[in-house]
């Protein structure tokens, strides 16, 4: 299929362009390089520097090399603690770019859509592990943001046909296994990237964010879940709504928690470096633990979690981080 990738730039993109890239797809990435890197763009795929904000560049990139089949969304802010704090320019980045989105789809007869949703659409767990079912009451307005983006593609497959794939990430963590993205997020605030640049030294220390939860040893538990498992489950949702015309929301986890101290230990580990830390004052909206049912995803999509053991989330962040 001809694939327009927004946002194929970032970090999770990048992986994503790369997966459609190896399963024969067509892609051109849009992007505005407001935080994607021009060092995560392949040869092989057209690259546009556009704005979802300019719903006229959206327009042309669909219509550009023969039209668009599909478009994958990855261009939203994610910033969990600032949407709190400038929930005007979530608002703007992610509501008013994923409804340029929808727009341009009817206006240039693009059919599919895999929207990057998140875990943060559910709020504080009701019950574990986290299934589709489980009541949505975003505690952030970033969670809020992805859950009214999710209303709007189902208003648009019922008025408009347009098929989409919600996909609710955990904990995105982890590179590219064969080491082919090069870019490193800038200024990350999630817990691997954090370790990472703490273990290189370009971070003095990392805070542990609270030890008084009730997990077995007081830290947060995370379902972490590697990007090119992410990646793969992008290009298998693409497949299913293109074969059943058929739109679906599901998790993607890897169904296992570790906890704050296990990451680290383990980055301790696989590293050889000392990552010194620090117990800090608990982050207000974490939740405790969070773990994901991925059950069907695995029966919808026949996706399953391959890369996600602890281990290799970590080997292959510091295969990009050393460098
Ligand atoms: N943490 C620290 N120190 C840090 C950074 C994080 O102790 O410097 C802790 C947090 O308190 C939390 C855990 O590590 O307990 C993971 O934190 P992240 O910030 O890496 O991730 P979150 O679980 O807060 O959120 C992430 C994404 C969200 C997504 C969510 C879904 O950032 O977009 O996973 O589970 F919604």
């Amino acid at each position: 299929m001809n694939i327009l990738v927004i946002g194929g730039a970032g970090y999770i993109g990048s992986h994503v362009t790369r997966e459609l890239l190896d399963r024969g797809h067509k892609v051109t990435v849009f992007d505005n390089l407001s935080s994607g890197l021009r060092e995560n763009l392949f040869p092989e795929a057209v690259f546009v520097h556009g704005d979802t904000l300019r719903y006229e560049q959206l327009v042309a990139a669909m219509r550009s090399g023969g039209g668009m089949d599909g478009a994958v969304y990855l261009a939203a802010f994610k910033a969990v603690g600032e949407s709190m704090l400038k929930p005007e320019k979530y608002s703007v980045n992610n509501i008013i770019a994923a409804i340029n989105l929808l727009n341009a789809a009817c206006e240039t007869g693009l059919r599919y859509i895999i929207f990057s949703s998140s875990a943060a659409v559910y709020g504080e767990p009701a019950y574990l592990p986290i299934d589709e079912k489980h009541p949505t009451n975003p505690e952030n307005y970033y969670g809020f943001t992805k859950l009214e983006i999710e209303k709007f593609l189902s208003w648009y497959d019922r008025l408009k046909g347009i098929r989409f794939a919600s996909l609710r990430y955990f904990n995105a963590a982890g590179y590219d296994l064969k080491g082919r993205i090069a870019g490193l997020e800038q200024n990350p605030a999630n817990l691997i990237p954090v370790i990472m640049e703490t273990a290189r030294g370009t971070r003095k220390e990392l805070q542990i964010f609270g030890d008084d939860y009730d997990t077995p040893d007081g830290t947060c538990i995370r379902d972490y879940i590697h990007v090119s498992d992410l990646a793969a489950a992008h290009a298998l949702a693409l497949d299913y709504i293109g074969k059943n015309e058929k739109s679906v929301t599901v998790n993607l986890g890897s169904e296992t928690g570790s906890s704050v101290m296990e990451v680290l230990e383990t980055a301790r580990r696989v590293t050889g470096k000392p990552i010194p830390s620090r117990v800090a004052e608990r982050r207000p909206g974490d939740p405790a633990k969070l773990t994901a049912s991925a059950a069907l995803a695995r029966e919808l999509l026949g996706w399953k979690a391959e890369y996600s053991d602890m281990e290799t989330l970590v080997r292959t962040s510091w295969e990009a981080y050393r460098k």
